[in-house]
């Protein structure tokens, strides 16, 4: 079971590991509580069970603060022409406001990015984020992610999306 613990130079501490079912009640209420795509209990279960070491959570003090949820899928490369890989796909991440600016997404996102390489073959990853998320798209960019595209009303209220893509390093 992977669990690592990260101090800042601050002193503020937390857990980023693998997501548990006994999480799942507290999950969905962050997503609900930060996001405005939903999803059914069903949906972080089946991602649990097919990609767990993709499915992480941050604890605080003992309470899970953050999530991301990932899975991995075969398509065709954004950087390889006419080539079929492998691509890890963000599909939720989310921080609850209490504790943001404090490097928890980024962990999130660097060890889900890791694990997706690791244990189930990603070669690139890639996400959809509302391209008014200028604190989400800033995080992405951080970490290399590019734009790809753009997914004309993606959403439900008919925002559009960024592609964003970043190839998985050697
Ligand atoms: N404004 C500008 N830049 C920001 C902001 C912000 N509010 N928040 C993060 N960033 C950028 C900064 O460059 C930051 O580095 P810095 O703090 O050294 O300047 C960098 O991202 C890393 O930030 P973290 O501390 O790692 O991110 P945090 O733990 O605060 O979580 C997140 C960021 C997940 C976007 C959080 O704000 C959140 O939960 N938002 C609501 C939900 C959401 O938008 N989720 C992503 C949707 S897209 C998807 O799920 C695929
Ligand atoms: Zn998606």
């Amino acid at each position: 079971m992977f669990k690592v613990d990260i101090t800042r130079p601050d002193g503020f501490t937390y857990t980023i590991r693998e997501f548990r079912l006994e999480d799942l009640e507290r999950v969905i209420w962050i997503n609900r509580t930060c996001l405005p795509e939903n999803y059914p209990a069903y949906f972080f279960i089946e991602h649990h069970r097919s990609f767990p070491k993709a499915f992480l959570v941050a604890e605080v003090g003992g309470e899970v603060m953050g999530y991301i949820m990932c899975r991995v899928e075969l398509g065709f490369s954004f950087f390889k022409k006419a080539t079929l890989v492998r691509k890890g796909h963000v599909i939720s991440l989310a921080v609850r406001p209490e504790v943001r600016r404090r490097g928890i997404a980024t962990h999130l996102m660097m060890y889900a990015m890791k694990h997706m390489k690791e244990y189930y073959g990603a070669k690139e990853y890639y996400l959809e984020v509302r391209v008014s998320n200028t604190p989400a798209i800033s995080l992405y960019k951080k970490l290399g992610f590019q734009i790809i595209n753009v997914i004309k009303g993606y959403y439900h209220d008919g925002e559009d999306a960024y592609l964003m893509a970043k190839p998985a390093e050697e």
